[in-house]
Formats: structure tokens, C-alpha cells, sequence
């Protein structure tokens, strides 16, 4: 890393951060109802160096390109802003943040629904809190990463993926609960093997649906008397006259409920039946949240005719990948699955 950074600056960085990206297992669209979540970091991580310098300047190994910004200025619309709004909350909170230079190089695949704007964030806020030798917890951390991107780039993204991003480790499921903020590691048993699997379609339009969607659940709470969906159960969902506000808090409320019946799938070692929460997950994500696409739903379709136990969109959905839950021992998963999606590729192995 301080090799691309001194062919970009000509000199050495000094500080450097790395975060990584996630998948989420299970628990999609339910972190903004302050529900529960339960995703693992990846094995591909964002890097950041950096040294102080006499303005804001960044450049991006993946994107070929080296911008000027601004943390104590307005956004300027571009990649850079996921770097600037991190930055400006810090500012806001009070923190030291002088002008640096800094490059970035990331193996997390941008738009693929695997966390790539967590990853920089978290990477420049810890790279920014090292150079300035401020101690800030994990969770703090992941909440200016989210507060940066909700304020600064305009996507009101709830806080999972900063959290798993933060707070995750390696080979561990994190069980998130995003009303307390509390996030608890799970570890996987050997025979839980998950490959990720992108459909070869890009997010599409995602930002503008998903904060529609953000909307029409906290509007859904609303009409309930509630804070938040977390609070509702199926019940109480009767109240609710508007068919497609009752299919989006329809999701919600059985999602989380998936997600604690997932962790204790996890803890019993019952792999066939996290795989069927994750099927029964991907088909409310499809027709009641409406956020997976025609890609995506084959690629499920194929990746269980293939022996997976289970498999679901990931993330937002809109396009971006699929997470599938694969026997270890089954070679011909893969060559199977691609021959049925020929766009589709293999994020990694093994996760
Ligand atoms: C995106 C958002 C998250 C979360 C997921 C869906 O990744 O950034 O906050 O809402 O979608 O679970």
C-alpha cells in the first residue's frame, strides 16, 4: 500500500487502516426498523494510507483517479464523498481532522451489494483516527461511517453494514441488534460453507427504491403507534389496510423472527435448517419487499437445483449477489450453477 502511495504522492504514507466488506446471511431491510441482522466480514478488504498534507486530496487504485475534497465543505457528488462525509461527522464531533493525502485500494467489488462504501469508510475513519492518535470504539466508528453516508452522500442506509464492517471478525456471524446497538459474534461450525455468487448485473437504481422502501416501513410503524417495526408482530400487521404497506412490514417482522431462528440453527448445528430460513427469506425479499429481479431470483433457483441448502439475495438486492449455503464436499456446485448463468461469477470461495 505505502508503494502506491509513494508513486501517487512521492513520499511515504503514515498512517495506514484496512476494513473489510460483508455478507449478510440473513436479516436484509430490517436494520432501519431497529431489527435484527446477522452478517459476516468477507475475506476482501478496502486499504487506506495516508500523511498529512496542505489540502484534501484522494486517490483510488481501483477507480484510476485522484480527487480534491473537502470534509469542512459541501459534497462535490462524486466517489469522494464517501470519504469526505466519514470525515466531516468527525469534524462535527468535535475530533481533530487535518488535511491529508491519501490512496485507497480495494479487493470488495463496488455495487455488488457487499458493503464496498462501509469498507472506505470504516478504513478512512480508522486510518484518520491512527495518524491523530484518537481512541474511538468499533461502534462509534460504524456510526459516523453511517451517519457520513446518510448526511453526506444522501443514502439513508441503516447502520449494518458499518457495524459488520467495524465490529465483524473472520469465520464469525455477527447477530446484530440495531435497537441497542449491540452486536454479538456467532461462531460458524466447519459445515457451514457459504459461496457468493454475483449475477453479473450491477445494483440498478438501488438508492432511490431503497430509501422508498426505508420510507414505507417507518411509515407502516406509524400507522401501528409504533417506534419501529421491530415492536409489531403478525398480528398487529391486521391493522394495516394498505396491501403493499402490509407486504413491506410483512418482511420485516418475519425476517427478524428468521434471523433469531437462524442464530439458533447456527448454535445447534442444524444446517439444513438455516438453509430453509435462507430460502424462506429470499422469497419474502422477492414478493413481499419486491427487491430482488429476474437475475437474481434464477441464480437462486440455480444455485439450490445445484445442491445448495439454501440461498438468498443479499443486501439490498436490485441486483449485486447472491449468498448460497453449499455442501463443502460438493465439487461440481460451481460448474453447475455458471452453466445455468453464464454472466454469473464467483465472488470467493470459501468464505
Ligand atoms: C444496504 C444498506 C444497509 C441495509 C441493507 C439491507 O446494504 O446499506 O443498511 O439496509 O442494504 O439489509
Amino acid at each position: 500500500m505505502s508503494d502506491a502511495f509513494m508513486r501517487v504522492f512521492g513520499r511515504g504514507s503514515v498512517a495506514r487502516a484496512s476494513a473489510p466488506g460483508r455478507v449478510s446471511l440473513i436479516g436484509d431491510h430490517t436494520d432501519y426498523a431497529e431489527g435484527f441482522c446477522l452478517p459476516m466480514p468477507l475475506p476482501l478488504e478496502t486499504h487506506v494510507a495516508l500523511a498529512p498534507a496542505d489540502c484534501f486530496r484522494v486517490h483510488s487504485e481501483e477507480m484510476e483517479d485522484t480527487l480534491d475534497f473537502d470534509p469542512f465543505g459541501p459534497p462535490r457528488g462524486n466517489w469522494s464523498d464517501y470519504v469526505a462525509g466519514p470525515l466531516a461527522e468527525l469534524v462535527k464531533a468535535g475530533f481533530t481532522v487535518p488535511p491529508v493525502e491519501m490512496t485507497v485500494r480495494s479487493s470488495v467489488p463496488s455495487g455488488a451489494g457487499l458493503s464496498s462504501s462501509a469498507a472506505l469508510e470504516v478504513a478512512t475513519l480508522r486510518a484518520m483516527l491512527s495518524l491523530t492518535g484518537q481512541a474511538v470504539s468499533d461502534s462509534r466508528i460504524a456510526h459516523f461511517a453511517q451517519a457520513g453516508e446518510n448526511n453526506y452522500c444522501g443514502v439513508q442506509c441503516g447502520i449494518l453494514d458499518q457495524m459488520a464492517s467495524a465490529m465483524g471478525r473472520s469465520r464469525q456471524a455477527l447477530l446484530l441488534d440495531c435497537r441497542t446497538n449491540k452486536g454479538q459474534l456467532v461462531p460458524l461450525p466447519p459445515e457451514f460453507h457459504f459461496e457468493i455468487v454475483h449475477c453479473g448485473k450491477p445494483r440498478h437504481l438501488a438508492d432511490g427504491a431503497y430509501n422508498e422502501r426505508r420510507a414505507t416501513t417507518a411509515e407502516a410503524a406509524r400507522h401501528l403507534g409504533l417506534r419501529a417495526l421491530r415492536d409489531a408482530d403478525m398480528a398487529a400487521l391486521e391493522a394495516l389496510r394498505d396491501d403493499e404497506m402490509l407486504r413491506r412490514a410483512r418482511h420485516v417482522v418475519s425476517e427478524n423472527a428468521r434471523v433469531l431462528a437462524a442464530v439458533d440453527a447456527i448454535r445447534t448445528a442444524d444446517v439444513a435448517g438455516f438453509g430453509a430460513l435462507m430460502n424462506e427469506s429470499h422469497r419474502s425479499l422477492a414478493l413481499d419487499f419486491e427487491v430482488s429481479t429476474p437475475t437474481l431470483d434464477r441464480l437462486v433457483e440455480s444455485a439450490l437445483d445445484a445442491g445448495a441448502l439454501g440461498a438468498r439475495l443479499t443486501g439490498a438486492g436490485f441486483g449485486g449477489c447472491i449468498v448460497a449455503l453449499v455442501p463443502a464436499e460438493s465439487s461440481d456446485w460451481w460448474p453447475q450453477v455458471v452453466a445455468g448463468n453464464p454472466c454469473a461469477w464467483l465472488v470467493r470461495n470459501e468464505v
